[in-house]
């Protein structure tokens, strides 16, 4: 059985710009009707140009965001018509990281709080001391020691923050990690070290990550799979190597050719020197 199934899943929005007084406001479909498939512990990357429907399309996966049409098939149970109570003991399983970390994490609470949260809201700890212990394992897991626990979002660099998202995301031992832009405008550097760390923790706990990029190279260096989107449909779907060595869509072959230089070589997130710094970055 497929982890996913997902069948013409349709997402629309409403077209604010077309608002007329006493009308309702008309609709406009961003996503029109997709089809693919996802195993457990696959590793795939959604590509495609800004706009194209990559962050729609994986907040429509994960119910965070209502659909029009199709069908979502989890672990052969469907998604779509669940309501918020029958979605909540699935949602523990799927959890979804941002690219603007700065803003998802509360700047009120230290580290530690913030990945303690969904354990406490989940009632998965029964003292704050175990929340507290839980809570530095799970930062340890993502790369950073004790110490990062009592600092706030804003004392942390834009990769350390990227650690206790995935920290956070972890907490409830999902099977499915959407990372959505996660390391773009981070150093090069700092990328190369969140993405091996995703790839380890998704070998080590079997999980399954969609990786959502517009830089073809993060994928190629991290994804098994790839899924292109372009205009709200996915145009190419396949093993990585084959789509990037024959790609049947011109646009493909356009993206391809946008990669940002000098990164083109596969390999590169293997090569790139990873500074030894006293903090991880
Ligand atoms: N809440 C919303 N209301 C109306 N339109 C939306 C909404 N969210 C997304 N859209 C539209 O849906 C389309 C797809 O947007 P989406 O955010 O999925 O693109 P994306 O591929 O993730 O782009 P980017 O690479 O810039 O993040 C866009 O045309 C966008 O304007
Ligand atoms: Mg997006």
């Amino acid at each position: 059985m497929m982890q996913f199934d997902v069948k013409s899943l349709r997402v629309s929005f409403p077209d604010s710009a077309r608002k007329r007084l006493f009308k309702p406001v008309p609709m406009i479909e961003v996503l029109h009707g997709v089809s693919f498939q996802v195993a457990r512990g696959d590793s795939i990357g959604i590509v495609g140009e800004s706009g194209s429907g990559k962050s729609t399309l994986a907040r429509a996966l994960l119910r965070l965001s209502e659909t029009s049409g199709g069908s979502i098939c989890f672990e052969g149970q469907e998604l779509i018509g669940l309501s918020e109570h029958e979605l909540r003991p699935l949602r523990r399983r799927m959890q979804i990281i941002f690219q603007d970390s700065q803003s998802a994490l509360n700047p009120r609470l230290t580290v530690g709080s913030i990945v303690a949260e969904p354990l406490i809201s989940n009632g998965l700890v029964k003292s704050s001391a175990q929340a507290r212990d839980k809570a530095v394992e799970l930062l340890e897991l993502a790369g950073l020691s004790e110490s990062f626990s009592k600092r706030y979002a804003h004392q942390l660099s834009g990769g350390q923050r990227q650690r206790v998202g995935i920290a956070r995301a972890l907490a409830l031992n999902p099977e499915v990690i959407v990372a959505d832009e996660i390391v773009s405008g981070l150093d090069v550097s700092v990328q190369a070290q969140l993405l091996q760390l995703l790839d380890k923790l998704r070998k080590d706990r079997g999980l399954t990550l969609l990786l959502i990029s517009h830089d073809l190279s993060v994928v190629r260096a991290t994804c098994e799979k790839v899924i292109v989107m372009r205009g709200g449909d996915i145009v190419e779907n396949g093993m990585t190597n084959e789509v990037f060595e024959h790609p049947h869509q011109k646009y493909t072959q356009r993206l391809l050719r946008a990669i940002p230089l000098p990164d083109v070589d596969p390999t590169w997130i293997h090569r790139v020197q990873l500074e030894e710094s006293a903090e991880p970055a």
